[in-house]
């Protein structure tokens, strides 16, 4: 991974391929912001009429390139749009750091070292700036997760080697607090990674079995518990959704415990997450143009391994339990057909009308198990629904809950770590559309709100009394388009950096 120093050189003498400046769009045009002095200084203070010349406007996400001046010893200055000046007196905004530094760390890939002078005031600014970069430095390559050597080889001629050191400046590195904050940038980045290369990683490179391997890599690495449950023990336990989802595939499915605990914690935290490792649609088989990105499927497991491990590498006082349920949904001889009934892990029983709303029916046995547990609350992540990216589009995760003060301050952590969210409701009325007259429940019901309908779903297999939340992330788990700010294009880490910041706030009793 990319390299993070903190520096307070001077953003004229550090030796780097190009040193980043951040504008920003000022009421009569550029101005460059704070950290940036000295840049402007060896172009005899004109910096911003230089670059007002050459087009920029401080517009977000823009990326203008010159020639240094005398001076400075980067050959090349970068500057990146900031969006909006804040008003007089106030600082930067998290996100704006974050976004800037991520378009200007892609604008480096391929460079050794980039020292970034954006405005840093203090060691908030820095821990955005140094995650922004960090996660901007990105490039997937293949077959780097699941020890395919050969593929590991051949592969990445295509994506470029990420900007290799990203030097902070302005972050006193011997401070305790800028310290902290570049630690746990590190932490936070490598695994948003993690689990965007999972992600990235193709169907037939990442089955249930092999994303089992890799958590049991992990965690002897970070000193985790595991539990794995093959076909055998899934099927002698009795979990029908997830055999269900799975027995059509020549690749059986996975029920993983992995496990992260503090000696000191007071509370316990536990994390369900979808892992359809590839999603047909199974025997109601999706049409061409709707399967192309289904190894995407799996990025609630993903999510929530990386969360599990990143709770790890922060030492935080909580106890993080993730449940990876993970299954390959395909059609076959073996196949769940439309119509068929399955008695789940709960021992409710469920009337298949669509093979191709698998995920709900992974997850409630794992919701189930993960109850049994009694954990302080309980978050569950899914690419569940197209509904969801209708409603909310593809930057915007979905939260629905049992609670609504647990939903309201899902929402607000992740605004505050910079992921979209919206709170979305579940209507009562909802929950006679999946009646079923042959079996408890249907795993299908009405069209229209189908978002919500889906979390109907899950939340009957949720114990009465557990605080449990859901978040519906198949709009922004994985971007078809180009990337933008931090993030690349494929697997982008949704939902990771909100489940962290909620392990921290509960490891700090900030909740219930
Ligand atoms: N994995 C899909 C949902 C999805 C859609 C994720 C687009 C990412 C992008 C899920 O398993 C699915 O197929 N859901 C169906 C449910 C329907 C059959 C009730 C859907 O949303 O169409
Ligand atoms: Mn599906
Ligand atoms: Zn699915």
């Amino acid at each position: 991974m990319t390299s993070l120093t903190l520096s307070t050189s001077s953003a004229a003498t550090l030796r780097a391929d190009a040193v980043v400046v951040g504008v920003a769009k000022g009421a009569k045009g550029p101005v460059v912001a704070p950290g940036a002095e000295a840049v402007d200084k060896a172009f005899g203070g004109k910096l911003a009429t230089v670059l007002e010349t050459l087009g920029a406007t401080g517009a977000d996400g823009e990326v203008t390139k010159l020639p240094s001046a005398t001076g400075l010893k980067a050959p090349v200055v970068l500057a990146v749009g900031l969006g909006d000046a804040p008003a007089k007196g106030d600082g930067y905004d998290a996100e704006a750091l974050r976004r800037a530094a991520g378009a200007a760390a892609r604008a480096l890939s391929g460079s050794k070292k980039g020292a970034f002078a954006l405005p840093v005031a203090d060691a908030g600014d820095a821990a955005a700036v140094a995650e922004g970069a960090l996660l901007g430095a990105y490039s997937y390559k293949a077959g780097q997760n699941n020890g395919d050597a050969k593929n590991a080889k051949n592969g990445n001629k295509k994506n470029g080697a990420p900007l290799a050191e990203v030097a902070l400046l302005g972050a006193k590195p011997r401070d305790k607090e800028f310290k902290a904050a570049a630690e746990r940038a590190i932490a936070l980045a490598a695994e948003v990674n993690r689990a965007r290369d999972l992600i990235n990683t193709p169907s037939n490179l990442l089955n249930p079995a092999l994303f089992a391997a890799a958590v049991l890599e992990a965690a002897k690495e970070h000193g985790l518990k595991t539990e794995v449950l093959d076909e055998k023990a899934l099927k002698k336990g009795g979990y029908g959704g997830i055999m269900g989802v799975g027995q059509g595939s020549q690749a059986p499915p996975r029920l993983v415990r992995v496990a992260y605990s503090h000696p000191k914690a007071e509370k316990t935290l536990a994390l369900v997450g979808k892992g359809i490792t590839y999603d047909s649609g199974g025997i109601s088989l999706k049409p061409a143009g709707h399967n192309e990105t289904m190894k995407c499927d799996m990025s609630g497991a993903a999510a929530v391994f990386a969360t599990v491990v990143a709770a790890a590498k922060l030492g935080l006082r909580v106890n993080v339990t993730g449940w990876l349920a993970l299954a390959e949904n395909m059609p076959s001889g073996s196949a769940t057909r439309p119509g068929d009934v399955l008695t789940m892990y709960s021992g409710k029983t469920v009337e298949v009308l669509n093979t191709d709303a698998e995920g709900r029916l992974v997850l409630a046995d794992a919701l189930t198990r993960a109850c049994e547990e009694k954990p302080d609350a309980i978050v569950d992540v899914a690419t569940l629904t197209g509904a969801m990216v209708f409603a909310l589009g593809h930057r915007t995760f979905g939260i629905m809950a049992n609670d609504e003060a647990f939903r309201t301050s899902l929402h607000e952590i992740a605004g505050e770590v910079g992921e979209q969210s919206w709170p979305m409701p579940l209507p009562g009325d909802l929950r006679k559309s999946i009646d079923s007259p042959v079996a408890d429940l249907a795993n299908m019901g009405e069209r229209m709100g189908g978002g919500l309908v889906a979390g109907i779903f899950l939340k009957e297999f949720v114990e009465d009394g557990a605080v449990w939340a859901h978040l519906d992330i198949a709009g922004p788990a994985f971007n078809e388009s180009g990337p933008f700010g931090y993030t690349p294009k494929g697997g982008t880490g949704s939902a990771v950096r909100t489940l962290v910041r909620l392990a921290e706030r509960t490891a700090d009793g900030d909740l219930g």
